[in-house]
């Protein structure tokens, strides 16, 4: 049986969750195994031994976040001459989400066979423009998005390609859309994350939770070190709805993952 590793980030669990739908899916003809790239355990080599890869993440601004970029390339000589997928997701519209990192993996020798989007609830909790939905909206979400990942992973297991926005259309619309924008000032937006100290308990949730150590609790307080990953998990899970990132306002209502209601 061939063997495929599946390496995911996700703040809120969108990806994870098409990570793992697809990995079933693909059990069929693979030994699958998935990974979570911001457990550091995870950059074994061994993982990199599988006869083809599959890389997901959720778009920011189409966008790859920042720990799948830098995950690529700390293992470029890993992707080397591998064949591998790419599936972005996303709330609405990226363009070329999955391609803008699939170019990059191909500047670096790996052969893209593979690449495709997958809509996913909004997690933007703090933005009053981007409502975080129902339950029964979100169901619905997730009902056709297993649609998609049921198509993308049939053409996986019969061999057949597939290159979503790797024409240069989309390149253009997802590059002066939506990704020069964002990537101006990455660095700084990085201390861009607000602890409103008057709702904070110091419960330590944010801090636990973060998958890149942004967070700490000093006395009774969470205190942001300036290095955030825009993940919106911490705003998604404080308790007392105390942090907000690019929304106006403190988040009325938290995404708490597809699989929150099962
Ligand atoms: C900072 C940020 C930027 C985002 N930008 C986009 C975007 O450009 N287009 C889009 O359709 N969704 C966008 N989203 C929505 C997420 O990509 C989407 O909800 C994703 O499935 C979240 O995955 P996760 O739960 O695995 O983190 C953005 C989310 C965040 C947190
Ligand atoms: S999860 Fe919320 S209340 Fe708890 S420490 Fe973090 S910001 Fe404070
Ligand atoms: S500080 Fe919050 S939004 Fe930023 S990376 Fe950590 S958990 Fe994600």
């Amino acid at each position: 049986m061939e063997t495929l590793s599946v390496f995911y980030f996700s703040g809120t669990g969108n990806t994870r969750f098409v990570a793992e739908e697809t990995g079933k899916r693909l059990a069929e003809r693979y030994e699958v195994k998935i990974y979570d790239i911001s457990e550091e355990k995870n950059s074994a080599e061994s993982a990199f031994a599988a006869d083809k890869l599959l890389f997901a993440f959720p778009v920011y601004g189409s966008s790859p976040p920042v720990p799948m970029r830098r995950f690529i390339y700390a293992n470029a000589k890993h992707i080397e001459g591998k064949e591998i997928f790419v599936i972005a997701t996303q709330y609405m519209f990226s363009g070329d989400g999955a391609a803008s990192l699939g170019r990059t993996i191909e500047k670096l020798g790996g052969k893209v066979i593979g690449a495709e989007h997958v809509n996913m609830p909004n997690n933007l909790a703090d933005c009053t423009a981007l409502k975080i939905r129902n339950d029964f909206e979100i169901t619905k979400t997730l009902e056709k998005a297993e649609k998609r990942i049921d198509s993308f992973s049939r053409k996986i297991l019969c061999g057949k390609r597939f290159r979503r926005g790797f024409n240069p259309v989309s390149h253009a619309i997802g590059y002066f859309c939506q990704r020069k924008w964002w990537r101006k000032g990455e660095n700084a937006k990085k201390s861009s994350l607000l602890i409103h100290e008057e709702r904070c308990i110091g419960c330590g949730i944010c801090a636990a939770h973060c998958p890149v150590k942004n967070i700490v609790v000093e006395g009774r307080h969470a205190k942001a070190l300036g290095n955030c990953a825009f993940c919106y998990r911490c705003v998604n899970l404080c308790p007392n709805r105390a942090i907000s990132l690019f929304g106006k306002s403190l988040p009325e209502k938290q995404y708490k993952g597809p699989r929150s209601g099962k």
